[in-house]
């Protein structure tokens, strides 16, 4: 794709706010009086996020990515086009943020039905993510996967993720069994220096390595190489996503919410948590962005919930993320959205012009019920049904607002993904509290190193023991 002026303008997303103002919620809604009020919150946010951008100590080197990584960009071009060549089997093993921006590129950028193609229509080798150490998957995945086929992509800034670390053992065990050199087999994505991987690299006799900057949490990773290379694997596009990215940072410099989309929707978020919605529904009305709402749910969750402030106030703070699928869910959720309590905001991702258009043939002709259905497509069925939902939450005074794709391809997913970082960014600053640390994931880390013996955490292990359950409440 050449991008000329006009045709970023084209793919420019768009943020649609309409359905959260008095106007149209009435009393429900948000008046441009309390919207006014919150500019200088706002204003102070931005700056904030602007002035802090890159900062590897503040965990802020994620603003940087779409700038700052030509030679790697073309590093994993050449890496990934040597492992099309020499594997059939891509599989990551990561988990949180090194495997659900993965996941999503790839649903939201390949085909649907991806590794059910015949080889000759597939880009790359087939493709999976294993962020899970449920037993029963890792078996099933080694049905279907030949190892020595396989390239390993194994992500983990700290080399010490329990779940990562496992299958990492499990797939190096195999491929010393079935006698191949296990360094010909993986790609590790991990810390510069620290971290278990590059001391595995080491033994192994260096195994190809890149490299999750310091200042880059897993959560704002996926325009790293933690995204970058298997997005690449698959033959997406990503300096284009990069381009995207650039993109909506353009878009987002002015500190005047009605000139920077993300700066907006944050502010709306935070009026909005601060009157108590406390839940925040994301639901594209596309299957290939079905797992952006995973992916954001970590981002908005991970980042928001805090329970102390800066300055070491307690509070306890967040939105709980809930993943919705259009049309999908207006056949499960969406009577409890319209009817339910006023704790919601629900945001829709909708797209301007889906990939394929569907048309419905014309049939049933003596059934008025079924027939009216011919002759459309299935692109406009979707794009009613979006419409509609969003005009019967609105009637129903229900907070709703909705992010326009023009359509789905790398330059706009990558101005969506910078888009979701900065109002993340935006809005924690507005919350005053630590956007980037993760301190209540850590505390399950720990305890499981307690229970499976790991040296150091033996008092954590007896601290455990004593809180087993206890019997008189097991019914
Ligand atoms: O966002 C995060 O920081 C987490 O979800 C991590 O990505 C996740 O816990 C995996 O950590 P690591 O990359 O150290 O294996």
């Amino acid at each position: 794709m050449r991008l000329t002026d006009e045709l970023r303008k084209q793919l420019r997303i768009t943020v649609d706010y309409t359905n959260m103002t008095d106007k149209y919620l009435g009393e429900k809604g948000i008046s441009k009086r309390v919207l006014d009020a919150h500019k200088k919150l706002a204003k102070q946010a931005h700056a904030y996020v602007s002035e802090n951008r890159g900062k590897d100590e503040l965990f802020m080197g994620w603003t940087e990515l779409p700038y700052n990584q030509s030679e790697i960009v073309e590093d994993i071009l050449a890496t990934a086009k040597d492992v099309r060549k020499k594997f059939d089997y891509f599989v990551v093993l990561g988990i949180g943020g090194s495997a659900l921006g993965p996941t999503m590129a790839f649903n939201a950028l390949c085909h649907l039905h991806y590794n059910d193609l015949p080889k000759s229509k597939r880009k790359g080798p087939k493709f999976y993510v294993e962020d899970n150490v449920d037993p029963v998957r890792m078996k099933e995945l080694l049905d279907v996967i030949d190892i020595e086929k396989t390239c390993f992509n194994v992500i983990s800034k700290s080399g010490a993720t329990s779940e990562t670390m496992t299958q990492y053992l499990i797939v190096s065990d195999l491929l010393k069994k079935a006698g191949r050199n296990v360094k010909d087999h993986v790609i590790f994505t991990t810390d510069a220096q620290r971290g278990n991987l590059v001391k595995i690299s080491k033994e192994l006799g260096g195994v190809k390595s890149f490299v999750l900057g310091d200042g880059v949490g897993g959560r704002f990773s996926e325009l790293s190489p933690v995204g970058l290379l298997p997005a690449a694997v698959l033959g997406i596009d990503i300096k284009l996503l990069l381009k995207g990215a650039a993109y909506m940072d353009k878009l987002c410099k002015s500190s005047d919410l009605n000139r920077n989309p993300a700066l907006l929707s944050a502010t709306l978020q935070y009026i909005a948590m601060k009157d108590g919605k406390n839940i925040g529904v994301l639901m594209p009305y596309s299957d290939n962005l079905r797992y952006v709402s995973d992916w954001y749910a970590q981002l908005w969750a991970e980042s928001l919930g805090k329970n102390v402030t800066l300055g070491g106030e307690a509070c306890n703070v967040g939105q709980t993320p809930v993943k919705a699928l259009g049309v999908t869910d207006q056949h499960s959720q969406v009577q409890l959205y319209t009817e339910g309590p006023f704790d919601k905001v629900v945001t829709f991702l909708s797209v301007g012009s889906y990939k394929e258009k569907s048309p419905i043939p014309h049939g049933c002709e003596s059934i008025p019920d079924v027939s009216f259905l011919g002759g459309h497509t299935m692109e406009e069925l979707i794009r009613a049904e979006n419409k509609a939902t969003a005009y019967a939450l609105t009637k129903a005074g229900r907070l709703n607002y909705t992010v326009c794709l023009p359509e789905v391809n790398e330059f706009t997913l990558g101005q969506l993904l910078y888009y979701f970082e900065l109002q993340t960014a935006y809005a924690g600053a507005m919350l005053n509290i630590n956007t980037f640390n993760q301190p209540g994931v850590e505390a399950g880390k720990k305890a499981t190193f307690a229970l499976l013996g790991k040296p150091g955490y033996e008092s954590q292990r007896a601290e455990l023991d004593k809180a087993a359950p206890d019997e008189a409440y097991i019914v």
